[in-house]
């Protein structure tokens, strides 16, 4: 197993984006087929996806807003 940490990108007032190797679970333990052939797989935010928990573009017609960005590490002195 790699030590690689996760990067989950969050897009501008769109999806969370991440590397498509994981596996991603239901309220009942079945896993969602991730979409194939894809080399990243984006995740809604919204909430206003048809294809639910996968982004379908849909935040761009709803008008969703999030730009929050990570705190910035202070300098080392
Ligand atoms: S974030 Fe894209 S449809 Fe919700």
């Amino acid at each position: 197993m790699s030590d690689e940490k996760l990067t989950i990108r969050c897009r501008e007032h769109g999806p969370f984006v991440l590397p498509a190797k994981f596996l991603l679970v239901d309220h009942l333990g079945n896993a969602f087929p991730l979409p194939a052939g894809k080399e990243n797989i984006a995740l809604c935010r919204c909430g206003a996806s048809k294809n639910k928990p996968f982004c379908d573009g849909s935040h761009k017609a709803c008008g969703f807003q999030a730009a929050e960005t990570a705190p910035v590490p202070a300098p080392i002195v």
